[in-house]
Formats: structure tokens, C-alpha cells, sequence
């Protein structure tokens, strides 16, 4: 990957970043601003080199406009945000910029050609631009046009967080430090089977909290009740490992209650929402004792209320002195509501395309860029 510290005589030119603010939305208002964060060394970066800034995104599935993201990436930096993609008003827009001048183009999603590996709508995007810096690593595993074909198109380069995240999680795949730890939370067993798979040999430990825990403790027969599982093909072989702990303990709803339960006392009109006061008490030696932590996904249903465990164990993991590697969408807003980033070695800003990435050492927005 070329990195943007090598774009050279950019100058009042025109550079289209592909950036990730797909963002949590609720009331029009952005909630979490980390990945808009993340973004804001390249873009400044770019403006300090006189160059004209032009950002693209995709939020959700489509159909949503950036307005909201537009008035939270405001906070940052002077952005000029156009409704439109590659119509009129985007290529006037375009034409008037001046260097240094930041505008952020309407949600790419809204036009069929950027799911859709369009080359048409590729070939349309890069006439708009005279380079390409992908600054998207939470999308890059995904084959959208902008992130696949439009570096077939412009002179392109890796944006500061990209090379970021890449540096950071290959760390755990090339050189772990040992003991390792490695924290699995989240839900859907199928996603994360590749990456259980392939770091049960070099971590010295896998701890399973989250939705996840519920697959592993119905595989070995426990009740689980109405906690949320997932099709757990291919688990029984992960089961027997000696390197695999599950909780112990969990915090149970039951009817309009919240209780401390034993994994073994738990009734079929309940639903798991929590880990439960041992397991911490559990996990606290093993991460004391790590060098290395891994960590994707948070350990209970924190939207409703099941961020108990995951704040206690991210507090255990930042006071241990292990390099500390964090990723996966929902653990960052805890990590951001918490304040808490700069006690981590890295918070990838990555979801899917951590877990990806992780499992597979490299993405198809990476290879695009290589
Ligand atoms: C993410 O939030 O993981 C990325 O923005 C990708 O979004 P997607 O899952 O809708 O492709």
C-alpha cells in the first residue's frame, strides 16, 4: 500500500477520501463520532498540502441521508455538505472548491452502483477526482465500488487510521506476545468461527462472553432459556479445548428483574443479559497475567443494559500493562462512552472488517490499494 505520506504536488487537486461514517444514528443525531474521529489526521493532512478534500461514505443500507453525520463532522472540521452524489449540484460544488476546502458528498448507498461493484459508477465517481485515499478500513471488506474499483481508477493510497489498523492487528497474527489472551463477545457463532478457529493456537486462552456464551453453554447443554443463539455448526470441536473459558456466572432477566445466576440455574423464561460477579472474579488473574489481550465484541447485551462486565473487564485490561488490541463496533461505543480509548493500545474502529482482517490478514479494499 502506498501511504498518503507520499502523495506528492496534490496542490489544488482534487482528492476523493473514502471514509467510513457509517455511524450510530438516533434522533438525527450522531451518537458515537469515533470513526468521524479516526478520519480527521488525513483530512487535515490533505488541507495543510493545499489540496481540495472531497469525502465519501455509505451510512446504513442506504436511504438515509449524511445530513446528521455532516453537522457532527462540523465539529472537527469546516466541511461544506451537497445532497447529491454525481449529479449537478455535487459537480458545481465540486468545480467552486478553492484549496483547502472539504466537502462531503450524499450517502453512496443511495445510488444502486456502489453495492453493486458498478464499474459505470466507479468510472463516474473517479472523474470527479485526480486521487484516491481510502480511509475506510471498517468498510474495506466489503467489495463496494468506491472501495474495490474506484483504486483501479485514480492514483491511490492508504489513509493514517488504514495504515493504523493495519499495523496494529497484524501484531496479533506475526508477533503475539505471550501469555495471550484472547476476549471473544458479540453474537452470531458462524462469523467468529474462523477466527476462533485459527487463534486457539497461538492464544493461551479464549475467554467467550456475550451472545456468543449462550451458543457454547446450550453446545454443552446447558438451559439458556430466551437468551439470543445463533446456528453453532462445527462448535463441538471447539468445545473439548482446554484453552476455552466460558462464564461461570451470568446476570439473568427474569420478568422484570435482574439476577446473579449459576450457568446451571437458569430458567427457560430467561434470557441471559450479563456476565455474572464470579466470572470477573474469574477472568481477573488471566488478564493480570497477559502480555497480550486481544478483544472483539462486548461481553453482555450492553444496549439493555448488560455493559456491566465488559466496563469492569475493560478496566481490568487497562490497568494490566498488556498491549491491549481492541476492536468490534458495539465494544468501542462502551470504550467511547467510557473515555477510555487512550488506555488501550489500539481501538480499531473496524466491526466486521476487524474480524475479517484478523482472520484473514488482509481485506479486498487493502488488496485493492497494494
Ligand atoms: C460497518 O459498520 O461495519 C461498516 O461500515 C460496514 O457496513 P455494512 O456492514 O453495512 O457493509
Amino acid at each position: 500500500m502506498k501511504s498518503i505520506k507520499g502523495l506528492k504536488n496534490v496542490k489544488g487537486k482534487i482528492v476523493l477520501v473514502r471514509v467510513d461514517f457509517n455511524v450510530p444514528i438516533k434522533n438525527d443525531k450522531v451518537e458515537d463520532d469515533f470513526r468521524i474521529k479516526k478520519a480527521i489526521p488525513t483530512i487535515k493532512f490533505l488541507q495543510k498540502k493545499d489540496a481540495k478534500i472531497v469525502l465519501i461514505t455509505h451510512l446504513g443500507k442506504g436511504g438515509q441521508s449524511l445530513l446528521p453525520v455532516s453537522l457532527a463532522l462540523n465539529k472537527f472540521v469546516k466541511a461544506k455538505f451537497v445532497s447529491d452524489i454525481l449529479g449537478k449540484d455535487a459537480c458545481d460544488a465540486i468545480f467552486d472548491m478553492k484549496n483547502k476546502d472539504i466537502i462531503l458528498l450524499e450517502n453512496l448507498r443511495n445510488d444502486s452502483g456502489e453495492q453493486a461493484e458498478d464499474m459505470n459508477f466507479a468510472k463516474n465517481l473517479s472523474k470527479l477526482a485526480d486521487f484516491y485515499v481510502n480511509e475506510a478500513f471498517s468498510v474495506s471488506h466489503r467489495k463496494d465500488s468506491s472501495i474495490v474499483l474506484l483504486p483501479k481508477l485514480l492514483p491511490s493510497y492508504a489513509g493514517f487510521q488504514l495504515e493504523e489498523e493495519v499495523k496494529n492487528l497484524s501484531v496479533v497474527f506475526k508477533k503475539p506476545k505471550k501469555p495471550f489472551l484472547f476476549i471473544l463477545g458479540g453474537a452470531k457463532f458462524s462469523t467468529k468461527m474462523p477466527l476462533i478457529i485459527k487463534y486457539l493456537k497461538p492464544a493461551d486462552n479464549l475467554f467467550i462472553g456475550g451472545a456468543l456464551s449462550s451458543d457454547f453453554l446450550k453446545a454443552k447443554g446447558f438451559e439458556v432459556g430466551k437468551s439470543l443463539t445463533s446456528d453453532s455448526k462445527g462448535i463441538e470441536q471447539i468445545l473439548k479445548n482446554k484453552k476455552l473459558i466460558l462464564p461461570i456466572d451470568v446476570i439473568v432477566s427474569s420478568g422484570n428483574k435482574l439476577i446473579n445466576k449459576k450457568v446451571n440455574e437458569i430458567k427457560k423464561d430467561e434470557s441471559i443479559l450479563d456476565i455474572g460477579k464470579e466470572t470477573i472474579k474469574m477472568i481477573e488473574p488471566y488478564v493480570k497475567k497477559s502480555k497480550l489481550v486481544l478483544w472483539n465484541g462486548p461481553l453482555g447485551k450492553y444496549e439493555d443494559g448488560g455493559a456491566v462486565g465488559t466496563k469492569k473487564i475493560l478496566k481490568l485490561v487497562a490497568k494490566s500493562g498488556a498491549t491491549s488490541i481492541i476492536g468490534g463496533g458495539d465494544i468501542v461505543a462502551v470504550i467511547s462512552e467510557e473515555k477510555m480509548e487512550k488506555k488501550f493500545t489500539f481501538v480499531s474502529t473496524g466491526g466486521g472488517a476487524t474480524l475479517d482482517f484478523l482472520a484473514n490478514g488482509t481485506l479486498p479494499g487493502i488488496k485493492a490499494l497494494e
